[in-house]
C-alpha cells in the first residue's frame, strides 16, 4: 500500500519507531526491502538517490517499479526520492507516482535553501506528496569525522520549518555517509532540541555503521525516518565473494542477483527489528 512521508512518519510517532528508508539500486533491492518489510510486519520507505545511483540505473525506469512494487506491498510503503537537488529529477519522481522528495539544498547559503525548499514543497504538494528538506552538513564517504560546524543549529532549524513547511528535516548531528573511519560520536541532546524547537520528525542519514543502542537514542528522541544503504550493499557484496569462491565451475549471474537479494533482505530486516524499538 503506497502512502505519503508525512502519513509513514506519523505511524512511526505513534509507535516511538523510526521508519527505515532503503535506497533502492535495483529490481532485487527493491524486492529485498519490500519482502524484509512485509516479513517484519512494518512499514517502510523505498527510496532512490539520483544523484548517486542514477549511473546505474535510471530514475524513469526504477522509479516506475519502485511505485507498482509498493502499491502491491501487504504493508505501507512511500515511495521517495533521496537527495532531489533539482527541480526536474523532483518533477520527475513525482510525475511517476513517488509520494515523498527530499529537496537538499544543504550546500546552499540559508536564504537560497529556504527558498528552494519553499518551491519544492509547493511542487510535493500539488501532487499530494510530502517533503524532507537538510539543513546543516553530513559529510560524505569516507569523511574522518564531522566538523561541528556543519552541525544541525536548533535555532536556525526552527526558523528554517517554519518558513518552508516541511514535513521531517535531515539533521546533520553527527553521522556521515557510507563507512566510518572511527566510530562515530553522536550528539544526541542537539536531536532532542531540533525535534523540540522545530515539531517536525528528524530524519537520521548515514544509518550504517550506528550500534543498536545509539539507534534506540536517537529513536527515543526524535528520530522517524533512519536512511540506510551501504551496509546493504557491501554485506550483498560480501555474500557474493563467499558464493563465488565456493563455486566451482560456472557462476551464473541469475544466482549471484538472487544472493545479492537474500543478503540485503536479511540486513534490512535486522535493521527493520531495531527501528521498531521495541522495549
Ligand atoms: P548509508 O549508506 O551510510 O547507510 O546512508 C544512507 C543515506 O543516508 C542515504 O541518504
Amino acid at each position: 500500500m503506497l502512502i505519503t512521508l508525512k502519513n509513514i512518519l506519523d505511524i512511526a510517532e505513534s509507535k516511538n519507531m523510526a521508519v527505515a528508508a532503503f535506497n533502492a539500486t535495483s529490481l532485487e533491492g527493491i524486492m529485498a526491502v519490500i519482502e524484509a518489510a512485509e516479513e517484519e510486519n512494518a512499514p517502510v520507505i523505498l527510496q532512490f538517490a539520483n544523484a548517486a545511483h542514477g549511473k546505474y540505473v535510471p530514475l524513469e525506469k526504477i522509479g516506475k517499479i519502485m511505485v507498482m512494487l509498493a502499491d502491491e506491498a501487504k504493508v505501507p510503503v512511500c515511495v521517495h526520492m533521496d537527495h532531489g537537488n533539482n527541480f526536474f529529477e523532483i518533477k520527475t519522481a513525482l510525475d511517476l507516482g513517488f509520494t515523498g522528495i527530499m529537496y537538499d539544498g544543504s550546500a546552499l547559503p540559508f536564504k537560497e535553501n529556504v527558498a528552494n525548499t519553499r518551491y519544492a514543497a509547493a511542487l510535493a504538494d500539488e501532487y499530494g506528496a510530502s517533503i524532507e528538506a537538510e539543513l546543516g552538513a553530513m559529510g560524505a564517504e569516507g569523511v574522518e569525522d564531522n566538523i561541528m560546524g556543519a552541525y544541525t543549529d536548533p535555532e536556525l532549524a526552527k526558523i528554517f520549518v517554519e518558513e518552508t513547511g516541511i514535513d521531517a528535516l535531515a539533521a546533520s548531528f553527527g553521522t556521515v555517509h557510507g563507512i566510518y573511519k572511527s566510530e562515530p560520536k553522536l550528539d544526541f541532546e542537539r536531536i532532542e532540541n531540533i525535534r523540540e524547537l522545530t515539531g517536525v520528525p528528524v530524519v537520521m542519514h548515514g544509518g550504517s555503521g550506528i550500534s543498536d543502542e545509539d539507534f534506540r537514542r536517537c529513536i527515543d528522541r526524535g528520530v522517524r525516518k533512519i536512511n540506510f544503504y551501504t551496509y546493504a550493499a557491501k554485506f550483498a557484496g560480501d555474500a557474493i565473494r563467499k558464493m563465488a569462491e565456493e563455486t566451482s565451475g560456472n557462476l551464473y549471474s541469475h544466482d549471484v542477483f538472487v544472493t545479492a537479494r537474500e543478503s540485503m533482505k536479511q540486513t534490512y530486516g535486522d535493521a527493520i527489528r531495531v527501528f521498531k524499538n521495541e522495549k
